[in-house]
């Protein structure tokens, strides 16, 4: 459901240019926890915000659920990430006037869902990540690891067919990593997200089904955890 045909990109930063990435191909099917790792400056992020929809390859193709999506306009991909795709990013990037459970709907009122409908999915979201008892709260009476785990529901309330983390531990002690992780692997088997994560931790490995290493913007290995 994810087809990278030869991507690239070149970052032009005037008199240099970076080769961030130089040719990378691969299909995710529907289901799998995919782990992107590498080294800093590898191409990780690059990689994974153009497969997010959130910047342009210099060149190749990116088909997401059969759509080739160079073929999409701004307006369109607008649309296509906001219905059909979640993020999650090492900064939580949490609303701090809003609650837990403000954060989570927000999307969703502004989608103009019905009031009930996105309540009822917000708390079944909640529970399922063993948060509805704060649901009341504001960030600042969470911990890091709490703060994470909301923004992972509020990337997957809406139930996208693909759920991208950038480095969603990089802020985290081992033990509150511990449970993100626990998290991304349950809802991978239960919910059969796709999920495709970037990190560079040595011990996220087995989290994986696959791992795609990056080395200078190419392809090193991919396959199952060693
Ligand atoms: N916006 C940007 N402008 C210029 N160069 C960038 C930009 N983003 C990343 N790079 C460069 O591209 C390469 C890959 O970066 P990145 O994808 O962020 O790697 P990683 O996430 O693996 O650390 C690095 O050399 C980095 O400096
Ligand atoms: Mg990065």
């Amino acid at each position: 459901m994810i087809v990278a045909e030869n991507l690239t990109r070149v970052y032009d930063m005037g008199k240099v240019t970076v080769q961030a990435l130089r040719g990378v191909s691969f299909t995710i099917s529907r289901g799998e926890f995919v782990g992107i790792m590498g080294a800093s400056g590898s191409g990780k992020s690059t990689l994974l915000h153009l497969l997010g929809l959130l910047d342009r390859p210099t060149a190749g193709k990116i088909s997401l659920g059969g759509m080739d999506t160079g073929t999409l306009n701004d307006r369109q991909r607008t649309r296509f990430r906001l219905k059909r795709l979640g993020y999650v990013f090492q900064d939580y990037a949490l609303v701090p006037e809003l609650t837990v459970e403000e954060n989570v709907f927000l999307t969703s009122m502004v989608r103009g869902t019905a009031k009930e409908q996105y309540m009822n999915e917000t708390l079944e979201i909640l529970k399922r990540i063993g948060l509805s008892d704060r649901m009341k709260h504001k960030h600042n009476e969470l911990s890091g690891g709490q703060q994470q785990r909301v923004a992972i529901a509020r990337a997957i309330v809406n139930k996208p067919e693909i759920l991208f983390a950038d480095e969603p531990c990089a802020n985290l002690d081992s033990e509150s990593s511990k449970n993100v992780l626990d998290l991304f692997k349950q809802i991978n088997r239960e919910m059969k997200q796709t999920i495709v994560m970037v990190s560079h931790e040595e011990w996220h490995q087995e989290y994986f089904d696959r791992i795609i290493i990056l080395r200078d913007g190419e392809i090193l290995s991919d396959g199952p955890p060693a």
